[in-house]
């Protein structure tokens, strides 16, 4: 959604499930970055970043996967309770759950992911743990705008760090979400001002065709479009 005088900035939905600190960065980079978050949903009502979301005077809601009989059921009141909100876009952060084909489809070109991995490498869960037994170098986190396949939608920003000799799955896992408070945040941002376009064509950012991992950035060094 282009931003001028006379349009509204670009409504979010954010989908959580725990601790919530891309929910914050996202919070505290609304203001810059030309999109306001119309609420926060939660599977579980444990989900810290609910609090935050409360904290920010935004909107909560939990929806417990488990009082439902089916995923497709899950998915199909999530889906009611999301576009109550009217959303332009719906961003996954940190939300644990495996979505349906019928509701990925349903936000085509409007629903993103970030992924504690460079992808297509280590989908799914534990990665931090995972490139460590492989005896990576590198490893970082992707932002992806999300489709039916489960960490396989096209890659839009990625953020490359250099593992040390001394790292562990913890300090993996610190380093890394110190790069995606800033990828995420910065992907959004392009989204709200309608540079960011995932659509029949493929992924075009600012009208060029993103390479397949999309705009990468190394620790400690700038993005390379601004
Ligand atoms: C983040 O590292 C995010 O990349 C990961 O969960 C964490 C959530 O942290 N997401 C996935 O693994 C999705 N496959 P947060 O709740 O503090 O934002």
């Amino acid at each position: 959604m282009k931003q001028d005088n006379k349009s509204p900035a670009c409504r979010v939905v954010v989908l959580i499930s725990g601790n919530g600190s891309n929910l914050q960065a996202i919070i505290d980079q609304s203001h810059t970055g030309g999109y306001q978050l119309s609420a926060v949903i939660s599977n579980r009502a444990d989900a810290f970043g609910l609090q935050r979301a409360a904290q920010a005077g935004i909107a909560t809601c939990v929806l417990d996967h488990k009082a439902f009989a089916s995923r497709e059921a899950f998915d199909a009141r999530l889906r009611q309770e999301i576009d109550t909100f009217a959303p332009d876009l719906v961003v996954l952060a940190g939300f644990m759950r495996i979505l349906s084909s019928a509701f990925v489809q349903h936000y085509a070109g409007r629903l993103l992911n970030i992924h504690p991995s460079l992808l297509p490498a280590y989908k799914g869960t534990n990665t931090h743990q995972r490139v460590l037994d492989a005896g990576e170098a590198l490893h970082g986190a992707s932002v992806h705008f999300v489709t039916p396949e489960l960490d396989g939608g096209p890659v839009v920003r990625q953020a490359v760090i250099k593992i040390a000799a001394n790292d562990t799955k913890d300090t993996l896992a610190q380093r890394v979400a110190i790069e995606e408070h800033k990828i995420y945040p910065e992907v959004l941002a392009w989204f709200a001002a309608g540079r960011l376009v995932f659509d029949v064509d493929g992924v075009t950012l600012d009208q060029q065709r993103l390479p397949t991992c999309g705009v990468q950035s190394q620790e400690n060094s700038q993005t390379h479009a601004n």
